[in-house]
């Protein structure tokens, strides 16, 4: 029988229904969507910077469109959204406008923090900020704080740690802030807000996370110094101004990450993956699947703008189970759920550590991961901090729920591929968050 994979409108929500028959293995040669993290910032630069900046490749999920919407809000003309070129005309440093509603993030993590940074640091304007049910319910202390330390006025909901927050702008002090976790998500809103601070703001993490903003902060002429050697960035409050940039953005390698998985345990599979961002702060993806004994070849391997770029090739191939832990965790942070799938079907068991950060992210996705996989046969242990995952049990079609989290939905899918029978995802709309045609292309390769 061959596959059949379908999509079906059920009151406001999706249904994403996959059967792959017998005898299903993923051919060609396919471009993803582009990379969520580099769109936001391009956006955000872009809207604060002076003249204009054009964006190559910018990411259509909704979350971008969150980002867009809201430095629209306070001023920045961003001509209509599309992947070929989005022309924002920034206003400059410290110049976004009192907007006059709510600004609304959306589901967008990365939106609402970046985002919080700059407007901490806007003296005697006010702001309020939001976002949906799952946003709403994410930490926000872990900016909240340090931007208090540096002398931003926040209020919100719970002791001033969830959305809806307030935020009465400051002159802002820059501090040298020892973060807790390696996130890219606060390191950012820490460095954008000690682009107008007085003096220096440093920013030191436990492992180095993303660095898409430092690298594209020193392209707009920011002033940034880095330590790698103890995870620190520094700016300097005041120095420049940034000067709008051509921005290409290449393909998200959190995207890739399913149909790599996908390829890697489909037999009879290769795929090539044009065009994917492997910034080393984000291809602990490639070692994981590597030590699992993944077939991966990078290829025509170019700089792009400032970020690392290859084809991605990728043949099926049999898997083994291994431990994830330590600093490579915020290096695939994203792509847990998915791996989580590879282990699945690996021999022998797999051990995910220190990824507590899963619990706060669209949705708790280590619960969510070990509820809805094993709903299909799978044996996997939730830990506190990560999943005990038992390899080769051979998984069936049965009833899932994304809970309305993007990447939850594709990684059932692609666990959908390799199982015997039917599987209905509900809510897979969620999937236009980060990647809108992500069924196309599942058509396509299947
Ligand atoms: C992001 C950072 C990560 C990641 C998110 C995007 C970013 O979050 O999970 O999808 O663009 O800075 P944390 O910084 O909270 O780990």
């Amino acid at each position: 029988m061959p596959a059949s994979i379908a999509l079906k409108q059920n009151d406001s929500q999706q249904d994403l229904i996959i059967d792959p028959g017998s005898g299903l293995a993923l051919q060609g040669r396919i471009r993803i969507p582009g990379d969520k993290s580099i769109s936001h910032r391009a956006l955000m630069l872009g809207a604060i910077a002076q003249g204009e900046t054009t964006i190559e490749g910018l990411l259509l999920g909704e979350d971008p469109r969150s980002t867009a919407a809201c430095f629209r809000a306070m001023g920045a003309e961003i001509s209509e959204l599309n992947a070929e070129s989005v022309t924002v005309r920034g206003i400059g440093l410290g110049e976004l406008r009192e907007p006059i509603d709510v600004l609304n993030a959306g589901n967008s993590g990365t939106t609402l923090r970046l985002m919080i940074g700059l407007l901490a640091s806007h003296p005697g304007r006010f702001f309020s900020v939001t976002g949906d049910n799952s946003l709403r319910s994410r930490p926000m202390s872990r900016v909240v704080k340090p931007l208090q330390q540096m002398g931003a006025q926040i209020w919100g909901r719970n002791n001033n740690t969830l959305a809806p927050l307030a935020i009465q702008g400051q002159q802002l002090k820059g501090i040298h802030y020892h973060s807790p976790i390696a996130s890219a998500q606060v390191k950012s809103c820490i460095l954008l807000a000690g682009l107008c601070a007085e003096g220096e703001t440093t920013v030191t993490e436990p492992a180095l996370s993303r660095d898409h903003s430092e690298r594209m902060l020193e392209a707009f002429g920011a002033k940034l110094t880095r330590d790698p050697a103890t995870h620190s960035v520094t700016i300097t409050g005041n120095a420049t101004t940034l000067t709008g940039q051509k921005v290409v953005v290449p393909g998200d390698i959190s995207s890739a990450a399913f149909w790599l998985v996908a390829a890697a345990i489909v037999p009879g599979s290769e795929l090539v993956i044009e065009n994917v961002g492997v910034n080393p702060t984000r291809t602990g993806i490639l070692e994981a699947l590597d030590l699992m004994g993944a077939d991966i070849t990078l290829e025509n391997e170019r700089t792009v703008t400032g970020e690392p770029v290859a084809d991605l090739r990728v043949r099926h191939s049999s898997l083994k189970g291994c431990t994830i832990a330590g600093d490579i965790i915020p290096r695939l942070i994203d792509e847990i759920p998915i791996l989580a799938v590879a282990a699945a079907f690996a021999k022998g068991n797999t051990t995910i550590q220190d990824a507590a950060e899963l619990r706060v992210k669209e949705s708790d996705r280590l619960a969510v991961t070990a509820t809805q996989l094993n709903r299909m046969g799978a044996k996997i242990a939730e830990r506190p901090d990560g999943l005990e995952i038992t390899g080769e049990t051979p998984l069936r079609g049965a009833e899932l729920d994304s809970h309305e989290d993007h990447r939850i939905t594709m990684s059932l899918a692609i666990a959908a591929l390799n199982a015997q029978g039917k599987t209905t995802i509900h809510g897979a709309e969620a999937a236009a968050i980060s990647y809108p045609k992500f069924v196309d292309t599942l058509i396509q390769v299947t």
